[in-house]
């Protein structure tokens, strides 16, 4: 479904992405783990067009989308959640998840008149409704709380209606109760059927619990890979990730 080749991006003389091969089945959750700056961020913004590779693949059910706009690999079907939540922060939940449905379609307003409003608002709830949002449908989204921005954040890629959902560190910043509902969340769509997520995640109890595959990035390439039962196990990755998360935790 999305298979990643030989992948490469360098900044100056880093090598943020160096030589990834990955493949994510469809319709599964894999987790991409790593130390800070080992270039899971970098990863997505490659696969979403955000950046542009200097060599390798990105294959969707076999077509490349290398040097495709960010746009055309929205309409692709390549949905992304981002590590600091993007949003239109005077609009009001509605109005934001009704805006990103138009906007891929061109936002025009000669579109907008073509594109029934009822529509928009139908797909706007039907998501809001998924994500537990629909109390805050009439609330401006610069003030939600920090997790509603980051489900509201995650409710602005589901709206297009990915095959793909790219989360980055979907929990990041919230305390233990929002964590859980979050994931808990994220493992309902998961489990709905029809949607491969990959998800970058420090928390480790997170990825262990709710991940197929474990893809462990170190300075831009892969360490290891496996279930989370090898992961857990792989003394190489113990000694470059677990170990030294064990030791800044100290
Ligand atoms: N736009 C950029 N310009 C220059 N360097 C960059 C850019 N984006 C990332 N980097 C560098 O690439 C490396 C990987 O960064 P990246 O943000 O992908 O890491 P990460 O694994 O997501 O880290 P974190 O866990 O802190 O979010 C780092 O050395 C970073 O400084
Ligand atoms: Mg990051």
């Amino acid at each position: 479904m999305l298979k990643i080749e030989n992948l490469r991006k360098s900044f100056g003389g880093v090598a943020a992405t160096n030589d990834v091969s990955i493949e994510f089945p469809r319709d599964s959750l894999c987790a991409v783990i790593g130390p800070n700056g080992a270039g899971k961020t970098t990863f997505f913004n490659l696969i979403s067009g955000a950046l542009q590779p200097d060599s390798g693949r990105i294959l969707l059910d076999g077509q490349d989308i290398v040097g495709k706009s960010s746009a055309q690999i929205v309409h692709m079907g390549i949905g992304r959640a981002f590590q600091v939540a993007k949003l239109f922060k005077s609009l009001t939940v509605e109005q934001s998840l009704r805006g990103a449905l138009l906007s891929p379609l061109g936002k025009s307003s000669s579109l907008a008149g073509r594109f029934p409003l009822s529509v928009t608002r139908d797909r706007a709830y039907e998501v809001m409704d998924q994500l537990g949002l629909t109390p805050k449908a009439n609330v401006i989204s610069g003030v939600l709380s920090h997790g509603d921005q980051k489900l509201l954040d995650m409710a602005l890629a589901l709206v297009l209606s990915p095959k793909v959902l790219l989360l980055d560190e979907p929990v990041a910043g919230m305390g233990p109760e929002e964590r859980e509902q979050m994931m808990d969340t994220v493992y309902g769509l998961w489990k709905n059927g029809g949607l491969t997520i990959v998800l970058i995640e420090h928390d480790m109890e997170i990825v262990f619990k709710v991940s197929q595959n474990i893809h462990v990035l170190s300075y831009g390439k892969v360490l290891a890979e496996g279930t989370p039962e090898q992961i857990r196990k792989n003394p190489v990755v113990i000694e470059a990730y677990l170990g030294s998360a064990k030791e800044r935790a100290a």
